[in-house]
């Protein structure tokens, strides 16, 4: 144990380790430090793993390791020490069951099951902030009316849902709202002002980044909060107020339902911050709590379109690049969308706004590069709908996303997937089923490694 500590002490960086010593049958050694370790307390046996779900089938009971922690552990204990090397105390909490849940049972990925979860993940979160036989936004743990302006900080998809949410944030509570990438925001010393919440958005609730901004903004005496998807995690216990996505354990490494789970919380927030902030009267906030209810069976609805996009994806998994495109909360959306392409059939996509086609991307367009253009029949769907005809009239393929009923933009060329109609607050949550199907089925068809690509980690504990 003493050498143990002397090499830990020598370690520089990032780690959490297990360490096994030949002809020592009885101990494992474990350290940790910038990644989560925590120490599964079964019958007989004991456990070392990265998370609660790793350790998950084999023991509900948990310790979780702090920050420069290092453990002893023989087959019905473990002795835990701090980073000074005195002994600790970790509590031991009861995680809830959820091995049964990280089976893949009829799908053929992860991912697709977790695509098909998602009118019951979004249910489960709506429901822990709206109350659907009232038609009212639960009151928030924050006094909304106190801030004077929200700080997103969040990487990858979370800092997508993080732009969906600033729309409905400055829509329905007229409240200020900055979203920007943890890594980026960390090092940039922001002007914050002590009236500024800041709220972390995370599935693992362990990214390295945003976690690191988020303790920098409490440092700074700013009232934080985090929206994760692992109630136990290091972003749940450093936060001030824990706001809990309900997406259950998503195990593909690109994320689907853990994002929908996070807009639909932050989509919630906005109302209860409309509210609180006096911006929206009962009636709005009635006519919005049902419009975010509704969603899970448009969700539904939008996951029966899979056969069309299928048939679709032939062409697109020959692509080379891909546009997304994109107005209002669409927009980010379709950022989503390009990084799921990305992630899982490694076709490069961007995500634009579909207003900035004419400054730039417009010169790509040729006919090996399709456009995919989210086009709900909202005020701005005139505007997308001329855009796809630029696109078209520039020999370029063009896949619109729309309801059924959407007028067809002229212009030879365009293909169509039909999307529900919805309320625009829950437009987003719709969109992102087709959005992400079409990935999906791109990746399969590619036969790209779906659930694990390549190079990526569905956590990312280091900087
Ligand atoms: C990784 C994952 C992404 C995820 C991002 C942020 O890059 O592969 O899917 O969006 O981390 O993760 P978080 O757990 O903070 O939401």
């Amino acid at each position: 144990l003493d050498a143990f500590k002397a090499t830990l002490d020598r370690l520089t960086g990032a780690y959490a380790l297990a360490v096994l010593i030949e002809g020592e049958s009885e101990l494992i050694l474990g350290a940790r430090r910038g990644s989560p370790l925590v120490v599964g307390w079964g019958e007989g046996e004991m456990y070392l793993g990265s998370d609660a779900l790793a350790v998950g089938p084999f023991t509900q009971h948990i310790s979780y390791l702090e920050e420069g922690d290092y453990v002893a552990m023989t087959r019905t204990d473990a002795r835990i020490f701090n980073a000074a090397g005195v002994p600790a105390e970790r509590a031991i909490v009861k995680v809830a069951a959820s091995s049964a849940l990280v089976e893949k049972g009829e799908y053929r990925h992860f991912m697709e099951k977790e695509i098909h979860e998602q009118p019951d993940s979004v249910q489960h979160t709506l429901s822990e902030y709206l109350d659907l036989v009232s038609a009212k936004a639960k009151p928030a743990v924050v006094d909304f009316a106190a801030i004077d302006r929200i700080q997103i900080i969040a990487c990858g998809t979370a800092f997508y849902a993080g732009q969906i949410g600033r729309y409905a944030f400055e829509k329905y509570a007229d409240l200020p709202c900055d979203v920007e990438i943890a890594s980026e925001f960390r090092y940039r010393d922001p002007a914050l002002s002590k009236g500024t919440l800041a709220v972390a958005v995370s599935q693992s609730g362990e990214t390295a980044d945003t976690l690191a901004g988020l303790s920098w903004c409490k440092a700074q005496g700013l009232k934080t909060a985090a929206v994760v998807n692992v109630h136990t995690s290091s972003m749940a216990r450093e936060a001030e107020i824990l706001w809990p996505t309900h997406a259950g354990p998503e195990i593909g490494v690109a994320s689907t339902k853990a994002f929908t789970a996070q807009v639909a919380a932050l989509l919630s927030l906005a109302i209860a911050a409309g509210v609180a902030r006096g911006k929206i009267d009962a009636a709005k906030e009635a006519e919005l709590v049902k419009a975010l209810f509704e969603a899970p069976r448009l969700i539904s609805e939008a996951l029966r379109m899979d056969a069309p996009i299928r048939n679709l994806v032939q062409d697109l998994a020959k692509a080379r690049d891909v546009l997304f495109l994109g107005r209002g909360p669409m927009y980010p959306l379709a950022m989503e969308g390009a990084l799921k392409l990305k992630e899982i059939s490694y076709i490069h996509a961007e995500g634009y706004a579909a207003g900035e086609l004419k400054h730039g991307p417009i010169a790509l367009i040729d006919e090996y590069t399709p456009t995919i253009a989210l086009a709900p029949m909202d005020d701005l769907f005139e505007k997308t709908s001329s855009n796809l005809q630029e696109v078209a009239a520039r020999g370029g393929p063009v896949i619109m996303i729309a309801p059924e009923n959407a007028p067809d933009p002229h212009g030879a060329g365009i293909r169509r997937v039909h999307a529900p109609d919805a309320h625009p607050i829950a437009t987003p949550l719709v969109y992102a089923v087709p959005m992400q199907l079409v990935s999906y089925y791109t990746a399969v068809q590619k036969g790209t490694d779906v659930d694990q690509p390549r190079n990526l980690a569905k956590s990312v504990t280091v900087e």
